[in-house]
């Protein structure tokens, strides 16, 4: 098949999102990463509807209508970046006040229902390898090939706790790890389209395999399906 729906799914801080982009470039297909949308949204809705530390839901669900998400490959075409309402804010939504209102708003159900509309009619023609945490299970529940990566919270605290670290100099090992968990828990117990590992999914866990040995083994499994 040349054209392929491959999903990825699975915990915060395994690296799928990488492996998805690096397994499109491999392919020539296109990436899209879907936590970047959800982070987006929480991103309009810190800058917009933020008050008393709280986000207001009710105002964000009104003005959905009003989030404009793009992605653009960037100049040398090594990365899809995201856009919201025609600004590059690839960077911004990485940042730590990101990380730690995301799962609140991904869970609400009008949210996702907006996301995931956009999100099939990217990926219908299919030559996509989309990463998120429903993609195999909701978005596209009969795609090509699922995903689904895990790794030990220590070790997935560890490798985000170094990516962290460039941004925010002062953060702690122990406020990433508690992010990380906060995240799965909302994640996996959310009523709309919670985590879970697809029945036909391929698992890998790598927890104690490289960023390489992880890679060569999805490379392994495309070659064989397709
Ligand atoms: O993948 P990333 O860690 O950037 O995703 C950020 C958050 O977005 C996740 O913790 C989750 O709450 C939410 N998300 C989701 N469904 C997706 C992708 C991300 O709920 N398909």
């Amino acid at each position: 098949k040349i054209n392929p729906i491959i999903a990825f799914d699975g915990y915060s801080s395994t690296g799928k999102s990488s492996y998805a982009k690096m397994l499109a470039q491999k392919f020539g297909w296109f990436h899209i990463d879907t936590g970047a949308m959800y982070r987006a949204v929480t991103l309009y809705a810190i800058e917009n509807f933020y008050k008393n530390n709280t986000i207001d839901e009710l105002a964000l669900i009104v003005h959905l209508n009003d989030i404009h998400i793009e992605f653009k490959q960037n100049s040398d075409s090594s990365n899809n970046e995201i856009y919201l309402n025609s600004k590059n804010v690839e960077n911004r939504i990485r940042a730590f006040d990101i990380s730690e209102q995301v799962s609140l708003v991904a869970k609400i159900p009008e949210v996702r229902e907006y996301l995931v509309k956009q999100q099939r009619n990217i990926g219908k023609n299919g030559g996509i390898v989309m990463d998120g945490r429903d993609i195999g299970t909701v978005v596209f529940p009969n795609a090509d090939l699922k995903f689904f990566i895990t790794a030990s919270i220590e070790e997935r605290a560890k490798r985000r706790f170094l990516d962290f670290k460039k941004l925010h100099k002062n953060i702690s090992l122990q406020e990433v790890e508690e992010n990380l968990k906060q995240r799965d828990y909302i994640d996996e117990n959310r009523l709309v389209a919670p985590l879970i590992q697809a029945t036909d999914a391929v698992l890998i866990d790598n927890t104690h395999l490289s960023k390489e040995e992880t890679f060569c083994k999805i490379v392994q499994i495309v070659k064989n399906r397709f």
